[in-house]
This record gives C-alpha cells, structure tokens and sequence, in this order.
C-alpha cells in the first residue's frame, strides 16, 4: 500500500479554509433553513463543494450546463453562477416540492433566467435530450447512485470533447473500499468507479472534496 502524501482534514483546517475562501452565503443559509422546513432531507453538497463547482465552469467558460438532482438548488446555484452571462443550466428533478423550492430560491438569487428545472426521472429525461442533439459543456451527477452508472452513459451522448462531468458521493462517506455486501447504492458506486477509472473516452480523477467528488474530462 502506497503511503500517502496528502495532509489529513480535520475541523480547524476545514473551518480555515472555509473561512478563507468561501465566504458565509445569506441566501444560501436561507435555502437550507427553508429545506428543513420543509422537511426536505438535507442532502445538498458542502460549501466548498459549491464554491469547487462555481470555479470550474468560471474556469472552462461553460455557458451550457446540465444537473441531475436538483433538490431545492443548492448545487445549481453554484453552477448558474459559474456560467457565462448568456449561460444556461438545466437542472432535473423527479420531486415537485424540491423543484418548486428551488425555482423560488433561483429567483431569489436572480438567476430564473439562467435556470431551467425539469421535473422527471432523470434517465427518460436525459434520453429526451438526447434526441434533441443538446450538448452541455459541464455536467453534474447528484441523483440516485442506483443510476449513476445509466446518467454517466447518457451525460457522454450530451458531451463534446472538452465536457466536464463531476459526481458527487463517489467516496461514500469513507465506505467506497468496503464490501459493499447488499447495499445497492454502494455497489452502484464502486462499479460506477470502476467504469470511470477504465474509460478510454474521458479522463478522470477521484477528488476527496466533501463526500469525494469525480472530475471527468471528454477525451
Ligand atoms: C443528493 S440530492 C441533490 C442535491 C443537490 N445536487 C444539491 O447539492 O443541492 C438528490 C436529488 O435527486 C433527486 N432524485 C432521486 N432520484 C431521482 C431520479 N430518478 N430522477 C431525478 N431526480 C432524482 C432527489 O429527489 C433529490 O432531490
């Protein structure tokens, strides 16, 4: 086993890097009041997640982007506020009460005209889009892991090359090298991994940003 370089996280270095470079969020603090409220699980990405998102459309000046598993906008906040001035993320939901949270919260950040929400699995959606011939510039996979393996086929048939694609979850909370026994969403994980690590079509690597994200490049 190979020894490893990277230096460890724990609260106070977090909580500096936080503090430094992603600033306290009114809005955003006020979307997961409401998601509680609502009693909508709280399972949006962490801060610097978003702030990670935010700069990698900044970074390949992604003006068309695609999420699947809104929840109520958190993530596509983020990924709105990234894209260019004419940009457009397309953000799809299979809840009606996430997505119509997140519609308001979108508005309220003054991004409805950036942002468009379907309500729909996400797989007979991403097929329809597919049919459209849409292609996006960055992708993010935040929905259920059964599926991850279907949306990262169909997020390559919505790619060009140069398309980003990020999953979210991809460490699982530290459990990714466990024997996953009979639990669907860790086995849809690992193999969604394993696919990703020997795809000859992108180019990826495992980011340990929150709950592990993947960075995927289109060959
Ligand atoms: C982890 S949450 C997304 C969090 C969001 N990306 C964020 O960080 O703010 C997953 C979302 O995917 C939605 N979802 C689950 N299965 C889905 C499906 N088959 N099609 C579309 N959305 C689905 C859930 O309702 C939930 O809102």
């Amino acid at each position: 086993m190979k020894k490893m370089k990277s230096v460890g996280l724990n609260d106070e270095l977090y909580n500096y890097i936080l503090d430094l470079y992603v600033p306290e969020d009114l809005l955003l603090d006020e979307l997961i009041r409401e998601t509680e409220k609502l009693e909508i699980p709280l399972i949006q990405i962490s801060p610097e997640q978003g702030k990670f998102l935010t700069l990698i459309c900044k970074i390949i000046k992604a003006k068309k982007a695609l999420e699947i598993g809104t929840l109520t906008g958190y993530s596509g906040i983020h990924i709105a506020r990234g894209l260019t001035p004419d940009g457009k993320l397309t953000t799809i939901e299979l809840e009606k009460k996430h997505a119509e949270t997140a519609g308001k919260f979108f508005e309220k950040a003054g991004l409805k005209d950036k942002t468009d929400i379907i309500v729909s699995p996400a797989i007979d959606c991403l097929k329809e889009l597919v049919k459209m011939n849409r292609v996006y510039d960055f992708i993010f996979i935040d929905a259920d892991k059964v599926s991850y393996p279907d949306y990262y086929e169909e997020a390559l048939k919505l790619s060009r090359s140069g398309t980003v694609i990020i999953m979210d979850n991809m460490i699982k909370n530290g459990r990714v090298t466990e024997d996953a026994g009979d639990d669907a969403d860790l086995k849809a994980v690992q193999l969604t991994n394993k696919i990703l690590s020997r795809d000859k079509r992108t180019d990826t690597l495992l980011l340990p940003v929150g709950d592990g994200l993947t960075l995927t490049m289109v060959l």
